[in-house]
């Protein structure tokens, strides 16, 4: 190694104190973890700062329900969070809460910096308010009728049913979620951060090309609707900081929380003698990096940059996305026993087996990854157990047993040994670009090379006869001198078999030791390092996992004809009135800001229609460009706040994850009427 020592602070998205980790948050830890872990064993300063984001409407909701203070809440959770985490080996140097005294401070003088530099306006706008709860309500808390295809029980931003996005004002009999009372409109005067002020800023941050791909463009997109002003304050009650000269109005929960970054920063930095500011300020040369999921882009690659830049600190160097888990190919699904919390995963299983699996899928793109359990059992069993540990436990057993736990002076296969440590700068290049499947794939390929050396030079034979011991104590020596490398390399992924081996070998694994022989040493008895994953386990871990979910549930009788009783008879003129159309999906996006909301282009056989869908929930647009699907052709056409809607597809399911499109049969062309 050559380079410098490197300064890093590294972060993973901060998680909602009122839920429980889950695989999903366990793939942006696991890879941010390498990824620190990678650093440090290289030698560079790389801290990991992460905390529990603590404030908002639903926290706040939640304690109440409890009876309990919401302190009293996020406390709780955060020591659970603590040790699901721990139990996966996170190695956070920080787990703190966005709800602190440092958070406090940093917030506020943020706030104020863009406040004095002329980014803070304030306007009165009109909202939804519980006259019984006497509060605001966000438009997840109250629900309707859609004011455009009339379904019931719709929440007051978006519609399940057909897509429509509309302010919570336009709802139909508006309710509640939190009272149940009518909500009235009442006006406020609320604080907007100046985004569109920081425009030039920000295309040049996109354009300097050190962003990922899906990222800047992303960003590009939203870019092209134009930047709006941000809304970051809240009405009391909330659970938050109150804003500095804003008696009764609080930081929106999304203000603070990457500020939470800084926050739980500062508090280790206080307590480890580290220098803040080094890291924050605007000519910084250490490196900073936020390691996120998909779905919060907006916030890190628009807001928080152009916060730090208004009040005066430096930016991230880069913010690194990651896609969504999958389980089995689907949404991870609560009735499917597939929602896996982090505490019942460790009831059943080992976390190497998941950090090892997530590992050999992981890449630098924005992609899902999909847990595939029968996959994820089968690749740990044949690489972890079958190709690496194996290394060791047909070798290691005879130097103990038949010369004196001493490895030999000689090396067998100069060459053999070159090959790995030539590896080094390869795999060391992976790590760093967040190529890990990469990485595991050119270690596996290590670990064949040396069961293969193994193989034909077949110690368990040498041993037998006094002429061939002294080269089977050879073969031996080597071949824990390659193991030692070969988990090296996987440190990073698996800490836990890293110090077993340590153990083992007497000796400290590091990057410069690859380079560092430990022929002629002394090494410890071999005990099993791994065990092989059990199918059984893994259904049982299924199995309680619906359990673990169901005593979070309240009972209640559903099927779709109670949640959805069937609708008055109609006659068949009605029914033909409706031109239902085969259509082919030509095209699919993302509507930026929308949350439910894919923007389709649906080729009719001759005429293309632009349509609005409310099924992001359930289908990226990659699954959908090219099928077929069914729509209604002769709906009115219907301006949305992102264009215009021309037409409906149709689909079955409550909506969320359970959305399921419509498909014709095959033979069915785009433009044929359905009758
Ligand atoms: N509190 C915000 C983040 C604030 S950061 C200043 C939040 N919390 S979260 O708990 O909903 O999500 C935390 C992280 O977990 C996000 O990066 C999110 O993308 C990630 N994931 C949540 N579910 C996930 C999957 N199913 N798969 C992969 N990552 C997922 O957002
Ligand atoms: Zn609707």
């Amino acid at each position: 190694m050559t380079t410098t020592k490197r300064q890093i602070l590294v972060t993973s998205a901060l998680p909602y104190a009122n839920g429980a980790i889950h695989l999903g948050h366990l793939l942006e830890h696991i890879q941010t973890d390498i990824w620190v872990r990678f650093q440090r064993l290289r030698g560079h300063s790389c801290y990991h700062i992460c905390a529990d984001d603590a404030h908002g409407t639903p926290i706040m909701l939640k304690a109440q329900q409890l009876g309990i203070k919401p302190e009293e809440l996020i406390n709780q959770v955060r020591q659970e969070h603590i040790a699901d985490f721990s139990g996966f080996r996170i190695g956070f140097d920080n787990y703190y809460s966005t709800h602190s005294e440092e958070n406090r401070l940093y917030s506020e003088h943020i706030y104020k910096m863009l406040r004095d530099n002329g980014y803070i306006k304030t306007r009165t706008i009109s909202q939804l308010y519980d006259p019984e709860k006497q509060m605001f309500l966000p438009d997840r808390f109250v629900k309707g009728t859609c004011p455009s295809c009339g379904s019931d029980d719709q929440y007051g931003d978006n519609c399940d049913s057909c897509g429509a996005t509309y302010s919570p004002t336009e709802l139909i009999n508006p309710h509640s979620v939190v009272s149940g009372a009518t909500p009235i409109l009442r006006e406020s005067e609320h604080y907007f951060f100046d985004l569109p002020a920081f425009e030039t800023m920000l295309k040049e941050w996109i354009d300097s090309g050190s962003l990922q791909a899906g990222i800047a463009n992303k960003l590009r997109e939203w870019f092209e609707q134009g930047l709006q002003q941000w809304d970051i304050s809240r009405d009391s009650p909330y659970f938050g900081f109150e804003i500095p000269d804003a008696p009764g109005k609080y930081f929106y929960v999304w203000l603070d929380a990457p500020i939470g970054y800084m926050g739980a920063f500062k508090n280790y930095c206080a307590q480890h003698d580290v220098d803040f500011d080094q890291f924050w300020k605007q000519d910084s040369t250490a490196e900073v990096y936020h390691f996120i999921g998909k779905d919060i882009i907006y916030f890190h690659g628009l807001f928080w940059p152009a916060m730090l830049d208004g009040a005066g600190y430096r930016k991230p160097t880069n913010i690194f996305a990651h896609g969504y888990v999958t389980v089995n190919g689907e949404k991870m699904s609560k009735s499917k026993g597939t929602f896996i919390q982090a505490s019942t995963y460790l009831k059943h299983l080992d976390p190497a087996y998941l950090r090892y699996y997530y590992a050999a899928k992981l890449n630098s793109r924005i992609d899902d990854l999909d847990l595939n359990l029968e996959d994820f059992a089968q690749r740990v069993n044949a690489d972890l157990v079958g190709k690496v540990i194996n290394i060791a436990s047909r070798t290691a057993g005879f130097i103990k047993k038949r010369f004196d736990g001493k490895l030999s002076q000689e090396n067998i296969n100069p060459q053999l040994l070159s090959v790995f440590v030539a590896a080094e700068e390869t795999i060391a290049q992976f790590y760093e670009t967040r190529e890990f499947g990469k990485a595991i794939r050119e270690i596996m390929a290590l670990a064949d090379k040396a069961n293969q050396f193994i193989a034909e030079q077949a110690p368990w034979q040498l041993v037998k006869n006094d002429e061939t011991l002294e080269q089977a104590h050879q073969v031996c020596s080597l071949a824990i001198e390659l193991f030692r490398i070969l988990i090296t390399y996987l440190k990073p992924v698996l800490p836990e078999l890293g110090e077993q081996t340590e153990q083992l070998l007497n000796s400290k694994l590091t990057w410069e030791g690859i380079h560092q022989p430990i022929f002629g040493q002394a090494i410890n008895s071999f005990k099993p390092l791994m065990q092989r994953v059990d199918m059984d386990k893994i259904n049982a871990m299924i199995e309680s996992s619906k359990e673990d979910l169901a005593k979070m549930q309240q009972p209640k009788a559903t099927g779709p004809l109670i949640d959805e009783p069937i609708s008055e008879t109609i006659d068949y003129d009605t029914f033909a009135k409706i031109d239902l159309r085969v259509a082919r999906i030509i095209k699919a996006e993302h509507v930026p800001e929308a949350r439910k909301l894919l923007k389709l282009q649906l080729d009719l056989g001759g005429e293309t229609r632009q349509v609005f869908a409310g099924i992001k929930s359930a289908y990226s647009p990659e699954d959908l460009e090219g099928r077929l699907t069914v729509m209604v052709a002769n709906l009115a056409p219907r301006k949305m706040r992102f264009g215009l809607s021309e037409g409906m597809i149709a689909a079955a399911g409550p909506g969320g994850d359970d959305i399921w499109l419509l498909s014709p049969d095959d033979g069915a062309k785009p433009g044929m009427r359905v009758k």
